[in-house]
C-alpha cells in the first residue's frame, strides 16, 4: 500500500480533528451544508461511535506525513422490510479540501464497504443533494444510481 494515508476505525484521541472536520467554522461538513448542529449533539454521536452497543460507527482518513485526520464516513445499520439482513446507510462523508480529488473518498468507501460485508449487510446506500455533481461523481464510480428521491418532514 503506497497510498499516503490510512483508513482505521474513530479513536478518542481524534476527537477534536473530527469535531474540526464535522463542525469547524470553515473546510468543515457542516459549513459545507451551511448548518449547525448543537455541541452536545457533536458530543454525543461522536460517544456513540465508541460505544460498543451502538449500531453508528465513523472511521477516519489520517495522513501517514501530518498524522491528522483528513477526512471520515459515518454509517449506522438499520433492518428493512425487504430482507432479513441487516442494511446499511452511510450518513455522512467527508474530506478535507485540500485532500480532494487524491482517492481518500474512494478508500473511505472501500473500508465501509469492507465493514458492511463482515456485517453481513447485504445492502449499503446513501443519498445526497440532487446538486451535489462533485460526490456523485464519486458515487457513480463506487455505486449505482437508484433514481429515488428522498423527502422529510423535517427537513434540515
Ligand atoms: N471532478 C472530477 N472527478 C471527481 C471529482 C471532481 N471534482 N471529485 C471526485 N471525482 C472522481 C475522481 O475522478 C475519482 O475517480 P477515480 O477514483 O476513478 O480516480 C473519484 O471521483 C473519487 O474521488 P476521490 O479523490 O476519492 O474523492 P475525494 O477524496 O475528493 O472526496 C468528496 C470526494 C467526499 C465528495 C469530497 O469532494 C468532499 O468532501 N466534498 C464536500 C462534502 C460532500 O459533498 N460530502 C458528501 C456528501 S453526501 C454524503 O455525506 C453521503
Ligand atoms: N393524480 C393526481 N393527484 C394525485 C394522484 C394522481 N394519480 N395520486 C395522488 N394524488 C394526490 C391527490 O390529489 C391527493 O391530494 P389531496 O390530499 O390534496 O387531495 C394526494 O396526492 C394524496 O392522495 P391519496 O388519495 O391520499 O393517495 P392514494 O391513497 O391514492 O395513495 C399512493 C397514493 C400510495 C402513491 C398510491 O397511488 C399507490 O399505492 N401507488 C403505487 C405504489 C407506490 O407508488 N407506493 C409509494 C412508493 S415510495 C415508498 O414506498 C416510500
Amino acid at each position: 500500500e503506497t497510498s499516503e494515508f490510512l483508513i482505521r476505525p474513530i479513536e478518542r484521541e481524534d476527537k477534536d480533528q473530527w469535531v474540526q472536520l464535522w463542525s469547524g467554522k470553515t473546510d468543515s461538513y457542516l459549513t459545507f451544508y451551511q448548518k449547525s448542529v448543537p455541541p452536545d449533539v457533536t458530543d454525543y454521536t461522536f460517544e456513540r461511535f465508541l460505544d460498543e452497543s451502538v449500531t453508528m460507527w465513523c472511521a477516519v482518513a489520517v495522513s501517514k506525513k501530518t498524522n491528522k485526520v483528513i477526512g471520515f464516513i459515518s454509517y449506522l445499520t438499520h433492518l428493512s422490510t425487504w430482507s432479513p439482513t441487516t442494511y446499511m446507510y452511510i450518513n455522512d462523508l467527508y474530506v478535507s479540501e485540500k485532500n480532494r480529488l487524491g482517492g481518500v473518498g474512494r478508500k473511505l468507501f472501500e473500508y465501509t464497504y469492507k465493514q458492511a460485508d463482515l456485517k453481513n449487510c447485504t445492502k449499503v446506500y446513501w443519498s445526497t443533494q440532487l446538486n451535489n455533481h462533485r460526490a456523485q461523481l464519486l458515487y457513480t464510480k463506487v455505486g449505482t444510481f437508484e433514481g429515488y428521491v428522498r423527502y422529510s418532514r423535517n427537513p434540515d
